[in-house]
């Protein structure tokens, strides 16, 4: 595992939750806290990232994540670009690291990368200049940290705390790298109760989400939970042999209005998107009250600009 820490215990990369104590996730999401504004509201601004330079390399799909990163560094005064990776070099044969290392030399201090390989935040980590920080923002199955940074604030603005909550995190597990982000956040902040419900070849490794209890129907899994977080069919990780028939799935494992009823009253609903309507939740459910779902978003710009900020403070501190 690549070090994500300086020499003196500072964050210098964020490849994943699971290293992080419970002190600095706090931090960090207090930071995105006082980054989170009300919709409507003008969006929160600071110049703590002037003069620093983040690309956003993404491999792989994304509407929230790239967007809210970039949003983020530009709303810390960053300079921003976003590499195609498509139209890029990369598709002429270049190497990732040589890619890399022509971004740096075009003054790129932070990179933010999405890849559907495991290990590549790690080896761009472990090649990088000193100054130069790596941030992922998805790496195949195996840590979405941001987005699990940002599940935790949604659920500590709704519920006040995670300490004690039962929580009911539903469908394709084994491929998701949001619920185990999730689960290194949530463990951390406290959540006592973390139940893994997913079909049974949707069920990761025995070795994974240790201490967690497992169930293969979803009512007794989501049966008085105060969060229930549910999870797309990760198609693309499937043989195209093995993905279940979407109305097939929707029957045993879809949130609707009469399962979520099972939950606590107040239970809130979560989705990191993007959403199959029909296949994993009803669009009742979607867009009813009890959906936090676009507040996952918003909060998406508050947790990055959080960490941007604290990974890049001692680069800015150097540079202003
Ligand atoms: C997720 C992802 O890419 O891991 N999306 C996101 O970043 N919000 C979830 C998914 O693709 O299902």
């Amino acid at each position: 595992m690549t070090q994500q820490r300086r020499a003196d215990g500072s964050l210098r990369h964020l490849l994943t939750l699971g290293e992080l104590t419970r002190a600095e996730i706090e931090s960090l999401l207090e930071r995105a806290q006082h980054f989170s504004r009300p919709p409507g509201a003008p969006p929160a601004r600071s110049d703590a990232l002037a003069g620093i330079t983040v690309a956003n390399m993404f491999t792989e799909p994304s509407t929230r994540t790239r967007v809210s990163f970039e949003l983020a560094a530009r709303r810390l005064g960053a300079d921003v670009t976003n590499l195609e990776v498509m139209l890029s070099s990369r598709v002429k044969g270049e190497s990732m690291l040589d890619t890399i290392f022509t971004l740096e030399s075009l003054h790129v201090d932070v990179f933010v990368l999405r890849d559907a390989e495991i290990g590549v935040p790690a080896t761009v980590a472990a090649n990088v200049a000193p100054h130069v920080s790596v941030l992922s923002a998805g790496e195949a199955h195996v840590a979405h940290p941001t987005q699990g940074l940002l599940d935790a604030l949604t659920v500590l603005q709704q519920k006040g705390r995670c300490d004690g909550l039962s929580m009911a995190v539903v469908g394709d597990i084994r491929h998701s790298r949001v619920a185990r982000s999730a689960y290194h956040a949530f463990r951390a902040l406290g959540v006592t109760d973390l139940r893994i419900v997913a079909p049974p070849g949707m069920m990761p490794d025995d070795t994974e989400f240790g201490g967690c209890p497992r169930e293969t129907d979803i009512v007794r899994g989501i049966d008085g939970c105060d969060v229930v977080m549910m999870l797309r069919i990760q198609k693309e990780r499937f043989a195209d042999a093995d993905i279940p028939a979407g109305d097939d799935y929707f029957r045993e494992y879809g949130l609707t209005t009469a399962r979520l009823a099972k939950a606590k009253p107040d239970a809130i609903v979560m989705h990191p998107q993007p959403m199959n309507r029909g296949v994993e939740i009803e669009s009742a459910v979607a867009d009813g009250p009890q959906s936090v779902i676009r507040q996952q978003v918003a909060n998406g710009v508050a947790v990055r600009m959080a960490v941007l900020e604290t990974l890049a403070a001692p680069l800015a501190a150097r540079r202003h």
